[in-house]
């Protein structure tokens, strides 16, 4: 057959794609629901502003169940399964109990998932509920949902599938290869949104690993969050993390040493922007480059937009990629907000249609 003939069948899934770098062993099932090969667009009038050469954005929003955590939660929910693991829990800020409680369903393995009281955007909350996870609501923030459900796990014969579970970082840093696929090069610079901590510790670890491999460079990453929760830009753990940004609202990263060994090794830096700059960056990502992201996501194109007006030149001549974590349907809510007011409702009639869209 040619050689140009589209590949049939299921779309291959992480665990058969990166396999060889993945702790897979015959063992392990064949779980996938079609996670990771996600589009990198280009953001042309963003990286005019930001001053690089090409800014691109790795929109991780097209995964599954519209967010990156799909990467690492094939890998945990599988190894969880090999295992014989007949429940997992997760504490989260939305996208992992989503993410969770799909692969889980997939799976056949029982979801439970502990979520921070009324900070959840609504897309998220209700794939938790459509995949069947059990939710509960604690009286606290994600750090106080995920020392709980940290503690349960070593009580309980229960996996616990949060970013501190090994598993998570190996899926996740699969994303790392993708960008230098699709590039064709190890971008100069990454900037990515930072809550927790675990994507940008596992970004570095596959960079790393490619490094490791082929001898090639490793990017500078931009670890960036927001302001009212930027415990890595302070050195000091946040009581009452606040932002419009509910994915990052963490006010005590677990991944804490590894992020700023990340940041470090890469010669680096962690910046905040304010909810007013992630919302504006927001808008500018669907309006300019069509991408639809969520809050959260936004936070690396405002935070390069904000390095660069206090630096300027700091990216001439570079080629850089903004990861945007997941999808603005993730949370409608802030997006109507956000939006001017719909247009006024008219007649059925042809003549009223043409004056109001005029
Ligand atoms: N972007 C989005 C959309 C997220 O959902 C998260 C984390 C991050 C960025 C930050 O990634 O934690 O690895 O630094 N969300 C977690 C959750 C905390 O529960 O869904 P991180």
């Amino acid at each position: 057959m040619a050689s140009a003939t589209p590949s049939k069948g299921p779309r291959r899934g992480l665990l058969a794609r990166f396999g060889e770098f993945l702790p897979v062993t015959p063992r392990t099932p064949p779980l996938s629901l079609g996670e990771g090969d996600t589009p990198l667009v280009p953001a042309p009038t963003l990286a005019r502003d930001v001053g690089c050469d090409e800014l691109w954005l790795k929109c991780e929003g097209m995964n599954p169940t519209g967010s990156f955590k799909d990467r690492g939660m094939v890998v945990a929910v599988a190894k969880a399964s090999e295992a014989g693991a007949k429940i997992a829990v997760c504490a989260s800020t939305g996208n992992t109990s989503a993410s969770a409680a799909a692969y889980c369903a997939a799976a056949k393995v029982s979801c439970r998932v502990v979520v921070p009281e009324g900070k959840v955007a609504l897309g998220k909350l209700s794939q938790a509920l459509a995949h069947g996870a059990r939710i509960v609501v604690l009286r606290g923030n994600f750090d106080a949902a995920l020392r709980a459900v940290r503690a349960l796990a070593e009580k309980l014969p229960i996996a616990l599938v949060n970013s501190v579970n090994p598993f998570r970082l190996e899926g996740q840093k699969t994303a790392a290869f993708e960008v230098i696929e699709q590039l064709g090069r190890v971008p100069d610079g990454l900037a990515l949104p930072v809550g927790n901590a675990g994507n940008i510790s596992a970004y570095w670890k596959g960079f790393s690993e490619h490094a490791g491999r082929t001898g090639a460079a490793r990017p500078v990453l931009y670890g960036i969050q927001a302001a009212g929760a930027a415990p890595l830009v302070s050195g000091v753990p946040v009581a009452n993390p606040e932002t419009i940004a509910t994915a990052i609202r963490i006010g005590h990263p677990a991944s804490w040493e590894l992020a700023v060994k990340a940041k470090n090794e890469s010669g680096g830096l962690f910046a905040k922007v304010p909810d007013e700059e992630i919302l504006r960056a927001y808008g500018r990502l669907a309006a300019e480059a069509g991408v639809f992201c969520e809050p959260a996501s936004a936070a690396p194109v405002a935070g390069l937009l904000k390095l660069a007006r206090e630096t300027p030149n700091l990216f001439r001549g570079k080629v850089l990629v903004a990861v945007l974590t997941g999808h603005g349907l993730k949370d409608p809510q802030t997006a109507i907000a956000q939006a001017p007011a719909l247009g006024p409702s008219v007649a059925d009639d042809i003549d009223a249609l043409a004056e109001a869209l005029a």
